[in-house]
């Protein structure tokens, strides 16, 4: 089969199968067997797919047709527009996440002048999509990331080796909820988590979420699935400079609220905003100190 005849076959196939981003997933499958980019992909519609790749292309079919996500067959996801090395040790980093990241990069490109190094700690590294698209993007920038997976922090460790910021990011196996602790009394410019929040009865979790993705990354105990997201932002004011520093979190669908009175209540932020996602959600809370000397 040609290149192009290899895309419509894959793409139906995902289609009649109900996958909604049937198109995307057979650009990135094809992509990934082949090791063409986009360009390639575009530009060589008749090259010829071999036996061997072909039979690679239904190996990934019938696993992403049994439904497992995509990203845990082909070992990566896009985020931010780099590559992240995936495995089922970690979450798989979310478009939304990506609007963290953005503001973030928007605060530290405003807050910060050439020559300072901000320091950024993350809490609940996962694949690192946070933390190494940041240091990717801030030449100056130094990080300090802790996850309480073994398995997550060696996935985080090889992406920072892939874009090359392994010698500004050190990783520590730890509970968050001891960081300070952990960090001997550290304080920190910039604080960001995607913590665990969904509750364990929420009846929105998808099928897939709950076959293949990490159940530590993914589900908090406690009322609206709250215990973790509280136990992290109660531990900020040990964690982050009380002047000339921000936080960012992300939060379940239902969250806005409990997130909103728990910055308040630490008392550290001189201004709390909630930004809304893609789909419009409430998404992520972001809190700023004062901006004094
Ligand atoms: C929702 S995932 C976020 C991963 C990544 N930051 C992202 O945005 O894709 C949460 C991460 O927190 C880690 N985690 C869960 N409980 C933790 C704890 N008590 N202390 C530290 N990390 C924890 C999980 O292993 C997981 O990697």
């Amino acid at each position: 089969m040609k290149l192009a005849e290899t895309f419509y076959y894959l793409r139906d196939k995902l289609r009649n199968a109900g996958v909604v981003a049937c198109d995307l997933e057979a650009e990135w499958t094809i992509e990934n067997v082949l090791g063409i980019s986009t360009l390639e992909r575009i530009q060589r519609p008749d090259r010829a797919v071999t036996i061997d790749e072909m039979q690679k292309i239904e190996l990934i079919l019938e696993r992403r047709l049994s439904g497992e996500p995509l990203a845990y067959i082909l070992g990566e996801k896009e985020f931010f527009g780099l590559k992240f090395k995936v495995s089922r040790d970690v979450l798989i980093p979310r478009p939304e996440t990506e609007l963290l990241v953005e503001q973030a990069f928007e605060w530290a490109k405003d807050h910060f002048v050439k020559g300072s190094s901000p320091e950024l700690l993350e809490l609940g590294v996962g694949s690192g999509c946070i933390s190494v698209t940041l240091l990717h993007l801030i030449p100056e920038l130094k990080a300090t990331a802790l996850d309480i997976s073994p398995g997550a922090l060696k996935i985080a460790s090889e992406n920072a080796r892939r874009y090359d910021v392994a010698d500004r990011l050190r990783l520590i196996e730890a509970n968050a909820q001891f960081a300070s602790r952990v960090l001997g009394g550290q304080v920190f410019d910039l604080v960001l988590a995607n913590p665990p929040y969904v509750d364990l009865t929420d009846p929105h979790v998808e099928d897939s979420v709950w076959r293949f993705e990490p159940e530590g990354a993914v589900f908090s105990p406690g009322e609206k699935g709250m215990d973790i997201p509280a136990q992290w932002v109660n531990e900020l004011p040990n964690i982050l400079k009380p002047n000339r520093s921000a936080a960012g979190f992300e939060f379940g669908y239902n969250q806005a609220g409990e997130m909103t009175s728990l910055f308040q209540n630490n008392g550290l932020f001189d201004k709390i905003e909630i930004i809304k996602d893609y789909a419009d959600h409430e998404r992520h809370i972001w809190g700023t100190t004062k901006w004094m000397p």
